[in-house]
């Protein structure tokens, strides 16, 4: 069985930057208090119109397509990770192969948000190893810019998060211990409700916090989004932040353990870690769990902020880029998000 390996990597954000300081003219925060919690300085805003999650996507996979040395008809499965997609149905991956002018291959979506790129890589690893396919392109892409809210009320959410997107293409590595060497996800349903955007949706109150949801029948007849909604702020996601820090400076370095032990690899032994751009904090607080120097650990959420399913391709790309990456180094992706879910890929490069 082949491993799986990244052929070519590739990576877009949007021209536009917007800075703590702009936010703070549409909400109370300022760029001391984004600065101190999260790291962030600034983020990318993809264009209102003629931009979207699949385009930015389309640009992302260009690049990564071009990087491993093939054309866009060599692909030939598309996985997709969004939680902000064009349209609620159907996916991004068949935009994506319309856009590309692909052959008539398959098209999956992954929706698991900020874990979304390790879950996709990891699916399409599975397919190399079968033998299945040899050109998988995985996507992670996200536009937060068009559902966040932008006044007090939404700032805890909405300061953290921005648009971009990155990819890579999968190919099977006939060299022994090269390419992925395996993937670990996880999940813990009972947090679902911590971290989410509960409309539009068919839950009708079902799983949701009275508090957070309360729809009287008539509305609930009219779902999925009515004017309730939006006047109760049910279109914007939902975060208790603290909970999210809590839970993922203990999960992300689990992963990570468990990749390691996995392959009898010691921390020692990791090169490089592209940790999920969740919140500056929550990456320095692995390191120093994991006892890793500055130099073994990227960050770039300082300019582009989360950008959910786009960050791990995103910082891989950039790392990649900056020849702080090189063949044989061992990378370890480790990812946390809404679900709650969670997971790592070690990778020898
Ligand atoms: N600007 C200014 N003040 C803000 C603010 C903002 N953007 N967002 C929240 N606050 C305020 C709160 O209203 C609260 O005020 P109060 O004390 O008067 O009630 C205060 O800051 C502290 O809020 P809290 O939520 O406890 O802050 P925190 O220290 O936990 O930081 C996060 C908030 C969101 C930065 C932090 O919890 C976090 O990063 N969590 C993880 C989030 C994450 O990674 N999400 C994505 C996962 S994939």
């Amino acid at each position: 069985m082949p491993n799986a390996r990244i052929a070519g990597i590739g990576m877009y954000v949007p021209e536009q930057v917007v800075t703590n300081f702009d936010l703070e003219k549409y909400m109370e925060t300022s760029d001391a208090w984004i600065q101190e919690r999260t790291g962030i300085k600034e983020r990318r805003y993809a264009k209102r119109t003629g931009e979207t999650t699949t385009t930015m996507g389309v640009e992302a996979a260009k690049l990564a397509i071009k990087n491993a040395g093939i054309t866009a008809d060599e692909i030939d499965f598309i996985i997709f990770a969004t939680l902000s997609p064009d349209y609620y149905f159907p996916g991004c991956g068949v935009l994506v192969q319309r856009a590309m002018k692909m052959k008539e291959i398959g098209a999956l979506d992954v929706r698991n948000q900020c874990s979304g790129f390790v879950y996709a890589l990891s699916v399409g690893d599975q397919y190399i190893r079968s033998g299945m396919y040899k050109n998988i392109l995985v996507i992670g892409s996200d536009k937060h810019s068009f559902g966040l809210d932008f006044s007090t009320r939404g700032r805890n959410v909405s300061v953290i998060f921005g648009d971009g997107a990155g990819a890579v293409v999968l190919q099977p590595t006939e060299k022994e211990g090269q390419g992925i060497l395996s993937t670990h996800l996880h999940c813990d349903g009972n947090s679902a409700e911590i971290l989410a955007m509960y409309n539009p949706g068919t839950h009708a109150n079902y799983w949701v916090d009275e508090k957070l949801a309360d729809f009287d029948d008539a509305e609930i007849g009219q779902m999925f989004m009515s004017h309730a909604m939006v006047d109760k702020a049910q279109n914007f996601p939902f975060m208790d932040g603290p909970s999210v820090f809590k839970k993922a400076i203990v999960k992300i370095p689990e992963a990570v353990m468990e990749a390691l032990d996995a392959n009898k690899l010691a921390t020692t032994d990791i090169d490089m870690l592209i940790p999920h751009q969740a919140n500056l904090r929550i990456s320095q607080f692995v390191q120093q769990q994991l006892g890793l120097p500055d130099s073994h650990v990227y960050n770039n959420i300082q300019r582009y902020g989360n950008t959910t399913a786009a960050s791990i391709p995103i910082a891989l790309y950039e790392a990649w880029a900056e020849g702080k990456i090189k063949e044989n180094d061992i990378v370890c992706l480790a990812s946390f998000g809404s679900g709650f879910t969670w997971g790592s890929a070690l990778i020898r490069w």
